[in-house]
């Protein structure tokens, strides 16, 4: 038996684990390509609570865990005793006896992390209001996937201090790469966050245009995230110059990759030739959401697997 482990944010794998979890999910996206069974999680259940929206999240551990043999139960909050009121750590000790691993999307980050005190099995954060693991987990799988090492890199984040943009943060300070972020006044990442994780991997601009010079990689996000509603219109105006454009991307370097978590909003954040465009490699960070979160998987179930 090995310790019960959790993956609530980016920081919870070191950078060898991460090593592992890439050249795994290499291994586990070729056996599928060659239609080859590999079921290891049969008769496995993973349960996946919602209390917000998802596509991508969804389809990715719910195909994932198909094509290893196991189950997954899609949970919305609304539809369980969770929206009633039931406590967190109620839900969580009840869930955590009858399944084998448990994703949960939720909202405050404190919530996941409550759920995963009480919780006999593994917890994955699926996405809160702070961080998204799985997205940063993807997105750095497809840039080596693509181009090798993001050793030394240049990653510019044109836009909000959000759940993305904050795991992107904590990734800089892990693979040793720099973050610039590109925001109006007032929507900086803290000095929390870039103390906690990584100030001398990171730097504020308020040009998008500088933001994204020599980038290697050129990324955005919604202006407005999920739980933040109320607050559309005033973002939609103070974002209004922080579009990726092909003139942004004109900054970054010749090679560079647009990446976008999705969804996405064309003519807002990003314009259509970009995202459509031939830089743009969104289509293979959604594929990877499953491949990688199979290793993750994997990983907290069964450990180091060869083969
Ligand atoms: N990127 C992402 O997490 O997408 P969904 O909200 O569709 O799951
Ligand atoms: N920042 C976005 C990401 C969606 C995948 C949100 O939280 O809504």
């Amino acid at each position: 038996m090995f310790p019960m482990r959790h993956y609530l944010q980016f920081t919870d794998f070191t950078r060898e684990e991460y090593d592992y979890l890439f050249k795994r999910a290499a291994i586990l996206k070729a056996k599928l390509a060659a239609g080859e069974l590999y079921q290891p999680l049969i008769g496995k259940v993973l349960a996946m609570i919602f209390e917000k929206s998802s596509t991508r999240t969804r389809v990715s551990f719910e195909a994932g865990m198909a094509q290893f043999g196991g189950h997954a139960m899609f949970l919305q909050s609304k539809d369980t005793q969770l929206g009633r009121g039931e406590p967190i750590e109620d839900v969580a000790k009840v869930i955590s006896r009858m399944t084998n691993i448990v994703m949960v999307r939720t909202f405050e980050q404190s919530i996941v992390e409550r759920f995963a005190d009480n919780s006999l099995v593994p917890v994955i954060n699926g996405l809160t209001n702070e961080y998204h693991p799985c997205q940063i987990l993807a997105d750095i799988f497809t840039y080596i996937e693509k181009n090798g090492s993001i050793e030394g890199k240049t990653v510019a984040w044109i836009g909000d201090s959000n759940n993305i943009s904050r795991t992107w943060l904590q990734a800089a300070k892990i693979f040793n790469f720099k973050l610039n972020q590109a925001c109006p006044r007032g929507y900086e990442m803290t000095i929390l966050d870039g103390q906690k994780y990584g100030a001398e991997h990171f730097e504020t601009f308020y040009d998008p245009y500088q933001a994204a010079r020599d980038a290697d990689i050129v990324t955005t996000d919604v202006c407005t995230s999920m739980g933040f509603e109320r607050e559309t219109l005033q973002r939609r105006k103070d974002f209004l110059h922080y579009k990726v454009s092909e003139k942004v991307m004109l900054q970054a370097k010749a090679n560079a990759m647009f990446m976008h978590c999705l969804p996405a909003h064309r003519g807002e954040e990003v314009d259509p030739e970009v995202i459509d465009g031939p830089q743009s490699v969104v289509w293979d960070e959604a594929e990877n959401r499953m491949h990688t979160q199979k290793a993750v998987i994997e990983y907290l179930l069964l450990g180091k697997v060869e083969g």
